[in-house]
């Protein structure tokens, strides 16, 4: 019989994606991957390892398979990820539930370390590449109408407060082709949007291409494709790019622009190469550019030495830019860092009554702009039932807004037509107006 294997998946997208890869990898060794925890032989965890509350999140659920082992005393646990990157042989001292600890650039050698551990073993292997970018491994996906592809993986802009560089290593990017030709699979299958994958996908380089031919490649796989792409980073967000999404109609016009901060000080002490104003002027271009474009961001409140000052000019930005939504964090030092030298003075409680005003503000900004959407019209792609009830549909626009519509003669994937009739500042809620693409009818 086979032997079962889980996963669960921490973190971001790109974890999703790996997650994807592993279990591609490891169906071709010939186990079954399981949704059952209680039958699995091996138990693996794909960490997150960006703020400490990410991990401590990890060590909390490694304590939940203690019962597990002690049942099956052969189980297998296995750490993986930007956790087992960043803390390597600690993971195996300091747990000793923990069998393997595997990084992000060495999911390749996984079948020998299951293996090994199988006989009894402990495994180790964290080398980060210049290279793996697993071209060559079909991802093994759920299926679904939705699919993310992974087009380059590492980062090199070493934002002062970010662990990424050294948990995912140098930037490096898959080839256009095999991109090209892994989204024509997914459109044979039925897949109607895709997500192109990088911590930076702006600066993709595959010889002469650049990002945006990369996405005018995958656009033209197919008309009825839906191109998504995350994330964008200011300093890279060339004209070119701009212009790409601007012209091509399944490209889609959401752009996830994380600023992080208002404040020329600290975006200097972060090291994220702009300056507020040269960032407003991306976005004044962007919105020149893209009719009816929704951006986001991320915003660190708190940041070493971050004065009220330096808050307000962040809440600032925020009213300027007026953005659709907007991720927001208390600043976690992380070891090793250039930040984590600069100390963290900022105590606990103003960073969290900051981020509250940061949370409220947008929250405001987020509901204004949706009720301006109100008596508009806007295609949505069917993706399932609304979480909240069983009569209602859920589906995204082209600017990546969630709307709820009642229940029809729908199925997932169809193109619809819909009227907006009300919001509230993460939903919007519409009524049909018609249906322009059934799945399955092509
Ligand atoms: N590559 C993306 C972001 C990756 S991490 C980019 O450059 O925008 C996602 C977000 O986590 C970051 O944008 C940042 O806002 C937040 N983040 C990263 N490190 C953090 C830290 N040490 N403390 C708090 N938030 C952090
Ligand atoms: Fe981290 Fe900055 Fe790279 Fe984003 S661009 S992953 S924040 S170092
Ligand atoms: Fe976390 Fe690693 Fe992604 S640190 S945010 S899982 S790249």
């Amino acid at each position: 019989m086979n032997r079962k294997i889980y996963i669960e998946t921490y973190g971001c997208q790109m974890n999703v994606a790996d997650t994807e890869i592993i279990n591609g990898i490891l169906d071709k060794e010939g186990y079954e991957i399981c949704t059952v925890i209680e039958q699995a032989d091996a138990i693996f965890m794909n960490t997150c390892a960006i703020r400490d509350h990410a991990e401590q999140r990890v060590y909390g659920r490694l304590g939940n398979f203690d019962h597990l082992k002690k049942r099956n005393p052969h189980l297998v646990v296995g750490i993986l990820g930007c956790m087992a990157e960043r803390l390597r042989q600690n993971l195996i001292e300091d747990q000793k539930l923990v069998d393997i600890v595997c990084g992000p650039d060495e999911y390749r050698k996984l079948p020998a370390l299951i293996d090994g551990a199988f006989h009894g073993g402990k495994g180790i292997q964290t080398q980060l590449s210049r290279v793996e970018t697993y071209d060559d491994i079909e991802p093994l996906r759920e299926e679904g109408i939705t699919a993310w592809i992974s087009v380059m993986r590492g980062c090199d802009k070493f934002c002062t407060f970010c662990v990424v560089p050294f948990t995912r290593g140098r930037e490096r990017s898959r080839s256009l082709q095999s991109i090209v030709r892994e989204a024509g699979t997914l459109v044979a299958r039925g897949v109607r949007e895709v997500t192109l994958l990088g911590q930076n996908v702006n600066s993709y380089r595959d010889g002469e291409a650049d990002f945006a031919d990369l996405l005018v490649a995958v656009a033209s796989v197919d008309s009825g494709l839906r191109v998504r792409f995350t994330t964008s980073h200011p300093q890279d967000m060339s004209d070119r790019l701009i212009e790409a999404i601007a012209t091509r109609e399944n490209i889609c016009s959401s752009i996830h622009l994380p600023v992080q901060s208002g404040s020329d000080r600290i975006l200097d002490l972060m090291n994220r190469t702009y300056t507020r104003a040269e960032y407003l002027e991306r976005v004044a271009m962007i919105r020149r550019s893209i009719s009816a474009v929704a951006l986001s961001t991320d915003i660190i409140t708190g940041f070493p030495t971050e004065t009220e000052d330096d808050h307000l000019q962040t809440l600032d930005i925020l009213e300027q830019v007026r953005y659709e939504s907007a991720f927001t964090f208390k600043y976690s030092p992380r070891e090793n860092t250039k930040a984590w030298k600069m100390g963290d003075d900022v105590p606990d409680d103003i960073k969290g009554r900051r981020l509250e005003e940061v949370i409220a503000l947008q929250r405001r900004i987020s509901l204004e702009r949706n009720r301006e959407l109100i008596g508009s019209e806007a295609t949505i792609l069917l993706e399932g039932p609304s979480k909240r009830s069983d009569t209602e549909w859920m589906g995204r626009t082209d600017a990546n807004r969630t709307v709820i519509i009642p229940k029809g003669a729908f199925e997932v994937g169809d193109t619809i037509r819909v009227r907006i009739e009300s919001a509230t500042s993460a939903t919007l809620f519409g009524t049909v107006v018609g249906r322009t693409f059934a799945h399955g009818s092509s």
